[in-house]
């Protein structure tokens, strides 16, 4: 491992995840590196970590510190010729892959889905709902059967053309509209025989996110890489649809590895949390343990901006800009800050992580804004109660 700077309290979790078995997914030492008109952007460093079978990890950082980047690598959608991936090792389900080949179209990986940040540019414009879920359901049932190989196109984003080679009777498309309908309706969506027939850009983002979510779900993955999946949607449909998501894989068995930039969400809905600054994962905790752990000043920052019980009595909520300015929480900031907010005061980096462009993080170690005791945040419960 090549880790570098890396907190982490995952050591032992990470054995007691061999010992059931293989990682699902094991990376070690990936690196991306773009190729840009103003110079290279190391967007990804020398990352390293294990995922375990039906292991739910929150991937949270800053905007601009990586995230998509890794998902979009790890899953083969960096193929461009701008694009420059390394890894010492890459294996998914204990099987070695490569992302350092270049392809002009980005490759399947059978078992691998993912939901991209942002489902109005990523799903296809052409081609039918119907048809990009009949596309990943043909290229998994012939997967599943021998009777195709890997395709082009993948997850979320397999083009239509995908699993042609399958059979075309009517009794299957048949079987493929009704498990079609059967994904549709598992994402909530209702009015499933127009929404099979609509075009991406026939349906609202919420609608559009929901079919791509059915769209990743349907193929079966033994891992999905959900980047934002409910960015979209308004915050109580956000929560709903995370629940569905994670509650589907679940289900499924399906390990998950969620990018989000809700850190509640994170110590809620997953088993360990990674934090991303500057192309690095910084730390790696346990997510239940996270706000009694995390010893990163980006992370303790975040913690200290979720709204609490008792932050409904301050007159202003802290935001990362607050906390690094004057460790108090009255900032001048209009709105409460789940989102990290740019510092603006210049703060000295707590590790040497940045290569590439970075917003400050807040000064570490300023004093918690809310007393230890009070700082239990809020729950669904609370919310529900709260409306
Ligand atoms: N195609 C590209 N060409 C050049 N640089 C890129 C490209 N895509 C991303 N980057 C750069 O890589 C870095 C990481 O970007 P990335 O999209 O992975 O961040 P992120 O953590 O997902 O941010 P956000 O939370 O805003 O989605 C940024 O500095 C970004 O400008
Ligand atoms: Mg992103």
């Amino acid at each position: 491992m090549t880790t570098g700077t890396v907190i982490s309290d995952t050591a032992r979790r990470e054995d007691l995840a061999e010992e059931s078995g293989p990682p699902i997914l094991r990376v070690e030492g990936m690196t991306v590196r773009y190729d840009s008109s103003r110079g290279d952007v190391v967007a990804v460093d020398d990352v390293s970590f294990s995922l375990g079978r039906g292991e739910r990890v929150a991937l949270v950082g800053e905007s601009g510190s990586g995230k998509t980047t890794l998902g979009l690598a790890l899953a083969g959608f960096l193929t461009q010729p701008s694009v420059h991936i390394t890894h010492e090792r890459l294996e998914f389900d204990g099987v070695p892959v490569s992302r350092t080949v270049r392809t002009r179209l980005p490759v399947r990986t059978p078992g691998l889905s993912m939901v991209f940040q942002d489902a109005m540019t990523t799903l296809d414009p052409v081609w039918t709902i119907g048809s990009q879920l009949a596309a990943v359901i043909r290229a998994q049932r012939a997967g599943a059967t021998g009777t195709d190989g890997a395709e082009a196109g993948a997850g979320a984003g397999a083009g239509a053309g995908a699993g042609r080679r399958w059979l075309h009777r009517r009794s299957d498309r048949a079987v493929i509209r009704e498990i079609s309908r059967h994904w549709l309706d598992k994402v909530g969506l209702r009015d499933t025989d127009r929404v099979l027939r609509a075009r991406p850009y026939e349906l609202s983002g919420g609608m559009r996110q929901r079919a791509m979510i059915a769209i990743a779900l349907c193929g079966s993955p033994r891992l999905l890489i959900a980047d934002e999946p409910t960015s979209a949607l308004d915050a109580s449909l956000a929560r709903d649809a995370m629940e569905m998501l994670l509650g589907l894989t679940r289900e499924s068995g399906a390990s998950v590895l969620v990018i989000s930039h809700d850190i509640l969400l994170a110590q809620e809905y997953t088993d360990r949390t990674f934090v991303m600054y500057g192309g690095r994962i910084v730390e790696k905790r346990s997510s239940a343990k996270l706000a009694e752990t995390a010893t990163h000043p980006y992370t303790v920052g975040l913690l200290r901006c979720v709204p609490t019980l008792d932050s409904a009595e301050l007159d202003e909520l802290p935001t990362l800009a607050s906390i690094a300015a004057v460790g108090a929480p009255a900032a001048p900031s209009p709105a409460p800050a789940l989102a990290p907010a740019p510092a603006p005061a210049p703060a000295p980096a707590p590790a040497p992580v940045a290569k590439v462009p970075v917003a400050k993080v807040p000064a570490p170690s300023a004093p918690s804004p809310v007393a230890p005791a009070q700082r239990r945040p809020l729950t669904r419960t609370d919310h529900r109660e709260g409306q």
